[in-house]
């Protein structure tokens, strides 16, 4: 992030506990407007716990979130889901016996203008924002696949894994938020799937180059390939930040992975 523009985001000191265990420790990240950072990490350094404090999952018990120039530590998910932060979960919240256009709506939820009561008493307007709403599911389905906008009244259980978490990223993306969260886009896709996921991100950047991202992962590969700037955790703290190279090459990074391999060994 260059010095001169005010970021999106920025986290004071943000800690989380749970009882006696501190799963984020003063953490300080910072993104700008139209940056993707990384975010890499030993398994339990907090990483998703990050995530979830940001987005209002969790209460941090110190520390503050500025979005947007505002601060909204302590806000409610449904607040900060309105100023514009959406996310996609590490294990898939998909509905796979729902069609792939309904759990994009469902993503749509979080701006739509009017109420349910609203709907039904103006129903010539609900219908009016449906069409608008299936016309912009179908847009972003179209970026990442020519195929997928027409399987949008399929059942999302239907889809192979790379188009479940297409259509897991364009509900995200269907609220037009100004900061996107990924929890381990890659997860549980093989080499060919994670390339082709790694070329979608490419398409999000270049579609919206204001939108500003945070993407967790465990693949080096997809880190170094798409994030501009990598922040490391150990143990709910920041250990490193920088480039890829950088942070790859940082001791206590380095020390952190050595820890994990040598646990599961
Ligand atoms: N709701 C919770 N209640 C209690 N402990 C939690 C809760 N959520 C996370 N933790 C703990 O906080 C720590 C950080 O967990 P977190 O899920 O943030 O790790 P992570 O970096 O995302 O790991 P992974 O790479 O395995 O997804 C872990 O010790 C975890 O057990
Ligand atoms: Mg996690």
């Amino acid at each position: 992030m260059s010095a001169m523009t005010a970021p999106i985001l920025e986290t004071r000191r943000l800690t989380v506990r749970f009882g006696g265990l501190v799963a984020l420790d003063g953490v300080d990240v910072a993104v700008g407007p139209g940056e993707t950072l990384g975010v890499i990490g030993p398994n339990g350094s907090g990483k998703t716990t990050f995530f979830n404090a940001l987005t209002g999952l969790y209460t941090p018990a110190a520390g503050e979130i500025v979005f947007g120039g505002r601060r909204v530590t302590g806000l409610e998910a449904h607040a900060i889901a309105r100023l514009g932060i959406a996310r996609t979960f590490q294990a898939s919240r998909l509905c796979l016996a729902l069609s792939v256009f309904d759990n994009i709506l469902i993503g749509m939820h979080a701006r739509r203008t009017t109420g349910l009561a609203d709907s039904v008493v103006r129903r010539w307007r609900f219908r009016r924002e449906m069409g608008a709403a299936l016309e912009r599911a179908a847009h972003l389905l179209a970026l990442f696949s020519r195929e997928l906008p027409g399987r949008g009244f399929e059942p999302v259980g239907q889809l192979p894994q790379i188009d479940r978490r297409r259509v897991e990223i364009c509900r995200a993306l269907a609220a037009g938020p100004t900061l996107l969260l990924l929890d381990e886009p890659s997860a549980g896709m093989n080499p060919e799937e994670t390339a082709e996921l790694m070329r979608d991100l490419q398409i999000v950047r270049a579609e919206m180059p204001g939108l500003s991202v945070i993407i967790i992962e465990h693949d080096m590969f997809v880190i170094e390939g798409v994030s501009g700037r990598v922040v490391a955790f150990n143990y709910g703290r920041k250990i490193a930040e920088g480039s890829f190279a950088a942070v790859a090459a940082h001791e206590e990074v380095r020390q952190a992975y050595l820890g994990t391999e040598r646990a599961r060994a």
